[in-house]
């Protein structure tokens, strides 16, 4: 413990507030009052800023688990592979009541009555091209067979790899070890392969030309946002009195992303290398992998990883013998998807509840981790910055387009024949391409109905749209050009060009078996389960949207559904402190304008009155006829008339 406390500056302490949870959780299986007390004052707290811990972070839990605790993914990739019946099936092999929660909410934990097994449903688990995938204790498990469970229980070290060799239309620099059978994750084999040759280089060069290679480049985050980073870097003052941070993204929770768990899992002395010359081209001292709490091997392999490089000198004291200190450490986070977003990320890192920050003024390179300088960069981007300096900037800059430069790894789930992680050259491929010839085209039978192609809070894009696409041309200029979705070049500028984004490069595809509603309502269940709850609209129109797509799958939808929910969407984007507005507000917005017959086929009940609140949407669901005057005992009714909405 006292370990633990000291990856963090003393006046910090409350940083190790995660660890010694987790620390705890393991040892005695739950979190006690016992528990919050003592951890409280270890690090000089108050109980509640333990408590407040237990009670926001979905992995801490305030009972027991059983002996063996399973998680099932629900999220939409899953899901349409078929988690529920994973669930439904493991239940009843485990002898398990299904848990059910007032406010419906999925993750409530369950245990068997002999205490062998637990059970809960999570998001996401960052392994959307082998769905359906569940972890038992700690191992994952890919490609569940929902009618296999019994094997599963019975032989649970078996967990599946998938190893996947590259397609002839991929470019691979970050994926060219992944997935290679000869491949091994020790230094020594990536030393052997040239590892650490750009550390050396690097630490020769200057700091202002490495960030001047990294504008170069032309590099944009991977995490998301896709802000290009070299600038980003350049906001740090090079006189900066304070101490500077590197935070490295391993959060990789976006519904629909599975490539950073690869290079942690697979390569994470590349992802190592790539942090240490960022450590020292930024003169950050210390580094810290915010790792999410559901990759534990992942955690274990870095601190593996840490221990061989400070070994062999890579990080620790003098570098390289060039005067050059640095520290990296491992922080692992405890569910919550809104730890990836990089302000909350950084609450969590100082040990509080992951609330984003307001920015301004809490820009992270200005006022980031402690109130210093912090550049946050995700798992991928930090990657490329190793080839970014053996290529240099300029020859990186040639690989895909103008202003969408370098290779992506792009991640491919849903309904397509062969799932999985491809790198691409950005804008080299276009969707039609990454579909039909790399994830092996469409289920037999099957047309494409839509696409999700940056994670699930990007906007859905219809198979039969036409898109009015710009494309930038080497010598600046643009050129306009109509193109179906199969047209599409796979980069930052196009798919925001045709209404969505490249955001995390999570492309989920859905086929013409699938209900939008259904598709939705999964993806709203995501967004209201993870809001953080600080921002009214965000928090509450989460939910909202939620219910009524719930109630509308349940067919107890009402001819304004449709609209409440754009308006909710539209109340929700651009109201908030941090950007999950947009990505809850975004697929709700997007499926109802884009499927607007779907979503009236299910909302033909006429409208009610101003409900009052004994008038649950139950009784919507469950009513032929919904009373559409108000009744004479509801004062609310009376004050709204009965012309008013839901
Ligand atoms: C709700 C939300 C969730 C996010 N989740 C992640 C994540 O899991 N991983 C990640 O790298 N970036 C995530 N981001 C983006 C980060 O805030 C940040 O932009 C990114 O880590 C910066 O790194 P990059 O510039 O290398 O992309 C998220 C953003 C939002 C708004
Ligand atoms: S927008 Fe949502 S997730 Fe972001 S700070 Fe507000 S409530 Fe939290
Ligand atoms: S791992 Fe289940 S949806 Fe991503």
């Amino acid at each position: 413990m006292d370990e633990a406390i000291g990856r963090y500056p003393l006046e910090h302490k409350r940083s190790a507030a995660l660890p010694l949870l987790h620390f705890w959780q393991e040892h005695f299986g739950f979190i006690s009052d016992e528990g919050v007390k003592w951890i409280a004052a270890k690090l000089d707290l108050q109980p509640i800023n333990i408590l407040e811990l237990v009670t926001f972070y979905p992995m801490f839990r305030q009972q027991s688990a059983g002996k063996t605790h399973i998680r099932v993914c629900r999220t939409l990739s899953c899901a349409m592979a078929g988690s529920y019946r994973v669930m439904e099936n493991l239940r009843e092999t485990i002898g398990l009541e299904p848990k059910i929660d007032n406010h419906r909410m999925h993750n409530l934990l369950s245990v068997n009555a002999d205490g062998n097994y637990s059970i809960e449903f999570v998001e996401c688990l960052a392994s959307c091209g082998t769905a359906p995938v569940c972890m038992i204790g700690e191992t994952l498990h890919e490609n569940v067979d929902p009618n296999s469970v019994v094997d599963l229980i019975s032989n649970p070290q078996s967990a599946i790899r998938n190893p996947q060799s590259p397609h002839p239309l991929e470019h691979r620099l970050i994926f060219k070890n992944i997935g290679c059978a000869d491949w091994k994750t020790d230094i020594d084999t990536y030393i052997d392969n040239g590892g650490y040759e750009q550390l050396k280089k690097a630490v020769t060069m200057s700091r202002v030309d490495i960030v001047n290679e990294l504008k170069t480049s032309g590099l944009r985050g991977r995490g998301g946002a896709g802000f290009p980073c070299g600038v980003k870097w350049s906001f740090i003052k090079p006189d900066e009195k304070k101490p500077i941070y590197l935070i490295c993204n391993a959060d990789e929770s976006e519904p629909g992303t599975f490539k950073d768990r690869y290079i942690i899992h697979e390569d994470p002395h590349q992802l190592l290398e790539g942090i240490l010359i960022s450590c020292f081209a930024l003169n950050a001292r210390t580094a810290y992998i915010y790792i999410r709490g559901e990759f534990p091997e992942g955690a274990k392999i870095l601190e593996r990883a840490i221990e061989e490089a400070r070994k062999h000198n890579f990080l620790g004291k003098n570098v390289l013998d060039s005067g050059f200190d640095v520290e990296v450490y491992i922080h692992r986070g405890a569910g919550a998807y809104i730890c990836g977003e990089e302000t909350g990320l950084i609450e969590s890192l100082e040990g509080k509840r992951a609330y984003p920050r307001i920015k301004p003024p809490y820009f992270p390179a200005v006022l980031g981790l402690y109130m210093c300088p912090t550049i946050v960069n995700n798992v991928e981007t930090l990657c490329h910055v190793k080839h970014i300096i053996a290529m240099g900037g300029a020859k990186y800059a040639q690989l895909g387009r103008p202003n969408n430069t370098g290779t992506r790894i792009v991640c491919v789930s849903g309904d397509v024949q062969g799932p999985g992680y491809f790198e691409i050259e950005v804008g080299a491929v276009t969707m039609g391409q990454l579909i039909y010839e790399m994830a092996g085209g469409l289920k037999p039978g099957r047309m494409l109905k839509a696409v999700i192609p940056g994670g699930s809070s990007a906007k859905v894009l219809r198979a039969d749209e036409r898109f009015k696409i710009k494309e930038r041309q080497s010598d600046g200029s643009t050129i306009e050009r109509e193109m179906s979705i199969d047209e599409i070049p796979m980069d930052f500028d196009s798919l925001t060009a045709a209404g969505s984004m490249a955001g995390s490069g999570g492309v989920i595809v859905l086929d013409d078996s699938r209900d939008m509603v259904w598709t939705l309502n999964n993806i709203n269940e995501f967004y209201a389960h993870e809001s953080c709850g600080q921002c009214t609209p965000c928090r509450e129109g989460a939910l909202w949207m939620k219910k009524i797509t719930e109630r509308m799958l349940n067919g107890g939808g009402v001819v304004e559904d449709p609209r409440t929910l754009k308006t909710i969407g539209d109340n929700i984007a651009g109201r908030t402190i941090c950007a999950f507005g947009e990505a809850c507000a975004w697929p709700t917005q997007s499926f109802v304008e884009k499927f607007p017959d779907e979503f009236a086929s299910r909302a033909a009940k006429p409208v009610p009155p101003p409900l009052p609140p004994e008038y649950i949407s139950d009784e919507l669901t469950e009513r032929e006829t919904i009373p559409t005057t108000a009744l004479a005992h509801d004062p609310g009714w009376e004050k709204a008339g009965s012309a008013g909405t839901i």
